[in-house]
């Protein structure tokens, strides 16, 4: 949720930044700015809309030192006004994050007689810091540090001073260490073939960097060490490799994630056996897509492994009072590993003595440093907003994780299975006919998709994976709920689209399909069981996927509906890696 990105070094710092903010785009995309340091002064360009109207400038802009961001709004609609960078007194910051007491801030402010220029609530950072600032602006951010309640990243520069001072509070920094050169941005894709190693800096830290030195302290100026790990961003996961957009890119490379989540989870197998040791209640949490791979471990820790799984989503759970009884553990799936919600629903649980474990595919993210095991999701960079393989390589780590609780001979003939994983969504990815179907969907007043069983937490996948990128209404529930009031939404114009891929539960779905039918609403079924396609050729729009087991079969419906949320996408024109309004990594409330 906004990106930032610094650098300090003999390169044109706004090219630097620039190239930076491009790779972070996914995390939003409303407005765009840079400042960089001139002989001395700080010059700032901004514009609204996304980082490559900046690019003519920044190849004009010179200077050593420069700072960036890219923004998803929160306080103040998307304007060149609230565009950071924000300026003060002869000091420029960028900030990702939210001050909760912004307005209490800005009230005294205005009262010394401050004239605000924006409708931010990261303005009174920039206020605060020049206010405090006596020469030194390491301890003027300081010293605003502790009036600020909310969540920071934040990168301060001050005219006459070639340094960045970086500060972190429940918003990601990464420092990257190069050679003669230093960075710091929210997150590694920024740092992509720029520089050896990296170090994150953790809740309370400062830095201040240089070009030829980043020093990180703690609210008393006293220096402190960071663990520094190589720089395993990869230049290559950050181009379209010739397709046309990254989600169709990503979600052909689901079936790699889950051969690499696999592998991951061989090499860590032992400690997470250990961990698990005598568990009898799991809560799994996640939101929004993390949230629907959960839905699907629920399934395999109970069928499978006979442990009891509940499911809820984050932004609940964060507030609620778990009792913590027994051996209870805590999964938390998160893609990205900073999503504020979760990571705080975890930070909960840990101080309450739970054992949490983390699903992530970030491993220096907040959420690895809250938990007590770290089960790697391997999907690489995923840079479209709407999440695919990492959705693929979720689902597998469950899956591992409940094997470990399952009987000996049962998991071995599961583990064999889950290696047709890969095969089995490539399979569907080849062989699927969704055309027509995104073309009704396309049409449709309003798309539903519903299911039974796990079949219910896939069509909660497909219908969140559509409302995201095409901007479609609908919903996602279960096929039995239809008739207690979804049926009386159902008419010509919408489209109902059944998920069915469990046999046992084929013969009540088909059942809520009839119903669709004689209503006259438009219906399609998805479904890996030839009974159904033949039940319902001529009378539905039939999508066939390939024929497997029930507890693999997320892999392929999920699969078929994330590409079809993309097919319709496209027919509409709608940017399927940056849909309106949103951005990949929600590290606010
Ligand atoms: C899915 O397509 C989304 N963009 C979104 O729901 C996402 O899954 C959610 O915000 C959770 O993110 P996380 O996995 O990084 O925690």
């Amino acid at each position: 949720m906004c990106g930032i990105v610094g650098y300090a070094g003999s390169e044109s710092a706004a090219k630097v930044v620039y190239d930076g903010l491009k790779k972070l785009e996914y995390r939003g995309y409303d407005s765009a700015g840079i400042a960089v340091m001139n002989f001395g002064r700080i010059e700032v360009i901004k514009s609204v809309g996304r980082v490559e109207k900046l690019e003519k400038y920044a190849h004009i802009l010179e200077g050593n030192v420069a700072i960036g961001h890219t923004r998803w709004a929160t306080h103040g609609k998307p304007s060149t006004a609230n565009a950071h960078p924000h300026s003060a007194g002869g000091i420029t910051i960028v900030h990702n994050g939210i001050i909760e007491n912004y307005a209490e801030l800005k009230q005294k402010l205005v009262s010394e007689g401050e004239i605000f220029l924006s409708e931010t609530d990261s303005e009174v950072i920039v206020r605060l810091i020049a206010k405090f600032y006596e020469g030194n602006l390491l301890n003027a951010v300081i010293k605003c540090a502790e009036l600020l309640k909310g969540s920071y990243a934040l990168l301060a520069i001050c005219e006459g001073k070639n340094e960045i001072v970086a500060a972190r509070y429940r918003s990601p920094v990464i420092i990257g260490l190069g050679d003669g050169c230093n960075f710091c941005a929210s997150d590694e894709p920024a740092l992509a073939g720029k520089c050896k190693h990296v170090c994150v800096l953790e809740d309370g830290d400062f830095a201040v960097l240089t070009a030829d030195e980043v020093k990180i302290c703690d609210s008393l100026g006293k220096e402190i060490k960071r663990q520094v790990w190589l720089n395993t961003a990869e230049p290559a996961a950050l181009s379209l490799g010739g397709y046309p957009h990254f989600m169709i890119k990503e979600l052909w490379e689901a079936p790699s994630t889950v051969k690499n989540t696999v592998s991951a989870f061989r090499q860590r197998e032992e400690q997470i056996k250990d961990a698990l040791s005598g568990v009898d209640k799991i809560i799994l949490t996640g939101c929004g897509t993390a949230y629907h791979a959960a839905l699907v471990g629920k399934r395999y820790f109970e069928e499978l492994a006979g442990v009891e799984a509940t499911v809820e989503y984050a932004g609940e759970l964060r507030y609620n009072t778990p009792i913590i009884s027994g051996h209870i553990v805590l999964i938390a799936v998160t893609q990205s590993g900073e999503t504020a919600d979760t990571v705080e629903a975890a930070r909960l649980f840990k101080n309450l003595g739970a054992k949490v474990f983390a699903v992530t595919n970030s491993l220096h993210s907040e959420i690895t440093r809250i938990a007590d095991v770290v089960v790697p999701v391997a999907a690489g960079s995923e840079i479209c907003v709407a999440a695919t393989k990492s959705y693929s390589g979720q689902v597998s780590a469950l899956y591992l994780l409940a094997l470990q609780l399952s009987e000996k001979e049962v998991a071995k003939e599961l583990l064999t299975e889950l290696y047709g994983a890969p095969d089995l969504i490539s399979q569907t990815l080849q062989d699927i006919d969704v055309y027509a179907l995104a073309e009704m969907c396309a049409r449709a007043s309003g798309v539903y998709f519903l299911g039974r069983g796990i079949d219910y937490a896939v069509a909660l996948e497909g219908s969140l994976k559509l409302k995201e990128i095409s901007y479609l209404a609908g919903g996602g529930y279960p096929a039995s709920e239809l008739k207690h009031g979804t049926l009386a939404l159902i008419d010509n114009k919408t489209l109902s689209a059944f998920i069915i891929t469990d046999p046992d539960l084929a013969a009540k779905s088909a059942n809520a399909v009839e119903q669709t039918i004689s209503r006259g609403g438009m219906v399609a079924v998805i479904t890996s069981l030839p009974e159904v396609q033949s039940q319902f050729a001529h009378r539905a729009e039939v999508v066939k996927l390939p024929e497997c087991g029930k507890y693999l079969s997320p892999f392929a419906s999920a699969a078929a509906l994330q590409y079809l949320a993309y097919r319709t996408a496209v027919t509409l024109n709608r940017d399927p890696d940056k849909p309106r309004n949103l951005a990949k990594s929600v590290t606010v409330e």
